[in-house]
């Protein structure tokens, strides 16, 4: 059984179908890229998995169970979390404060604010943001922001971790951790759909990447399969493929 699949997954935006009929599954333990063009339906396909939006038609069901009409929080706690493209972020709030939030409201079988506060600090050594702990979180770099999510959403224990977009805009050194840390995830235990436009990234770590396009699902196969189509290459990878060198 697939952790995660989709069939028939589609919704319209007035007469705009931003994702149209789109099968897919996700297994446990793989780092699945989803890409595309911008506005292909990328983000929004995650805003349908995690119940921020509801297919119209089609079925979302997690591990063979039909997750579709639940309520977001309650997506959370059978182990789904997200990171956001544009960060929502606790701004005024310490760093670590963020991430308890996650701790504490999060998972199904809540913990105390102690373990909380533990959990929290090790996720903040493990994303690399021990150093700004305590600071604002709206003082932090973007990239630290984003990595504050991560830990934010590790904290509410997911099986499914879904990313989109934690490498726009880093420098190579960054780029390198930031591949790192979504390894290191991976290791750990937890399953990543991860949204990027940085190719560098996707073929380096993916083991599988779904394509879309317009809304439908134009590929999906291992990052060669995917290099090497005709159709991938001529609505995205002939221009983009650049992009992360
Ligand atoms: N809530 C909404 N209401 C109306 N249109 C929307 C809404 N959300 C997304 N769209 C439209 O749906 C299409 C898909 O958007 P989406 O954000 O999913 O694209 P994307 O693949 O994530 O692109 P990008 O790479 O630029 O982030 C776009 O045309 C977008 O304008
Ligand atoms: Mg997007």
């Amino acid at each position: 059984m697939h952790l995660l699949e989709g069939k028939g997954v589609s919704i319209h935006f007035g007469g705009l179908a931003a994702v149209s009929d789109v099968d897919f599954y996700v297994d446990e333990g793989e780092i699945v890229g989803l890409i595309g063009p911008n506005g292909a339906g990328k983000t929004t396909l995650f805003n349908l998995i995690s119940a921020a939006l509801e297919p119209k038609p089609g079925e979302i069901l997690l591990k063979g169970k039909r997750i579709n009409g639940l309520k977001p929080y309650q997506i959370c706690r059978l182990g789904i979390a997200r990171t956001f493209q544009t960060v929502k972020i606790f701004g005024s709030l310490p760093a670590i404060e963020n991430v308890r939030i996650g701790s504490l409201f999060g998972p199904l079988n809540r913990l105390s604010t102690m373990e909380a506060t533990k959990e929290a600090i090790e996720l903040l050594e493990f994303v690399g943001l021990s150093d700004v702990a305590s600071a604002p979180a709206k003082d932090l770099t973007l990239s630290s922001q984003k990595r504050l999510e991560v830990a934010r959403a590790l904290a509410t224990r997911p099986a499914l971790l879904l990313l989109d977009e934690i490498m726009a805009g880093l420098n190579q050194t960054e780029l390198l951790e930031a591949m790192e840390l979504v390894k290191k995830i991976q290791k750990r235990g937890v399953t990543v759909v991860m949204i990027e436009h940085v190719m560098k990234a996707i073929m380096g770590i993916c083991d599988r990447i779904i394509v879309l396009h317009h809304g439908k699902k134009i590929g999906d196969g291992t990052p060669q399969e995917v290099a090497n189509s005709k159709t991938v290459i001529e609505v995205y990878l002939g221009e983009a493929s650049d992009a992360g060198d």
